[in-house]
């Protein structure tokens, strides 16, 4: 508890941290990595609080931060930069990544699975110990200047062989395994980001833990923490318990109505 009332709201300078609660010792970590430049890879299910983290982080350390949402169609270019027509000229534009190379600061790959296979082949060079960029199509090579820090994020949950990462890159980083917060962190955190009443999130929370006891059985993911915060929300907002928990606890889950039915009955059983 100690450790989340020293981090939680640090002032930078002017500059208000979001909101972080540490569920272990990733603050340290992440602290260690940024001082050396060593990339830094976070796993974990969906809406567990890692994209919160980086930004929490971020201004924490007072570093500038290039967050990049990765899909299946990101390339390389959209990272690194491509010639553009410019009132009859064509010029070079620099891409998130190489900003972050050229200005020290540090660029969050969010998702990196999602991007398209060309991404890695950029990210190799950055990752080792010559921490250089080099640019193709200008001929350029950038060394990263002090300060520079690669962090990914990628979701090790999906049963899918096309999305995940190759050993080849994945022991280029150092690695956080996230999961959702324990119990007690949980409903601190969801009653801080919605404004719920302690007693009424505490429920929400045990329900959402006996959602993701089913992961696995009927579903493929687990209640995350972000839906509990919308339901949090929704009834901080007047909406009742039974209407807020379907929309933001039951719809996101499954398309399946025999499930949904399933996950409606351990609804009941909890709050009767
Ligand atoms: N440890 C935490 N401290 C503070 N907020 C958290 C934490 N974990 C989850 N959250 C909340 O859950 C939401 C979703 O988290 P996010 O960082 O977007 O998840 P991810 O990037 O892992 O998918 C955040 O906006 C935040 O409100
Ligand atoms: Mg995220």
């Amino acid at each position: 508890m100690a450790a989340a009332e020293k981090t939680a709201d640090k002032n930078m300078g002017g500059a208000r941290a979001p909101f972080y609660a540490p569920v272990s010792d990733e603050c340290d970590i992440f602290e260690a990595a940024e001082r050396h430049g060593l990339p830094l890879l976070l796993k974990g299910p969906t809406g567990c609080g890692k994209t919160r983290f980086v930004s929490h982080m971020a201004v924490r350390l007072g570093r500038p931060l290039y967050t990049v949402a990765c899909h299946d169609d990101l390339s390389a270019a959209d990272l690194v930069g491509r010639y553009l027509l410019k009132g009859g000229e064509t010029v070079w534009v620099d891409g998130p990544l190489t900003r972050a190379v050229r200005e020290g600061a540090i660029c969050y790959l969010d998702e990196v699975v999602e991007a398209r296979k060309d991404v890695t082949v950029v990210l190799h060079p950055l990752t080792d110990d010559r921490r250089i960029l080099p640019l193709d199509k200008t001929g350029e090579e950038i060394e990263a200047a002090p300060g520079f820090m690669l962090v990914a994020s990628y979701n090790p949950g999906y049963q899918n062989i096309l999305k995940t990462l190759k050993p080849s890159t994945r022991q280029r980083f150092l690695s956080i395994d996230f999961d959702f917060p324990t119990h007690d962190r949980e409903i601190e955190i969801v009653t801080r980001e919605s404004g719920l009443d302690v007693s009424r999130t505490t429920s929400l929370v045990r329900l959402a833990n006996k959602l993701r006891g089913l992961k696995g059985q009927d579903l493929e993911e687990g209640v995350s923490t972000r839906l509990v915060i919308y339901c949090a929300t929704l009834i901080e907002d007047g909406m009742s318990v039974d209407r807020a928990i379907r929309a933001a606890m039951i719809e996101p889950l499954s398309d399946d109505e025999d499930v949904k039915r399933g996950l409606m009955d351990l609804v009941t059983a909890i709050y009767g």
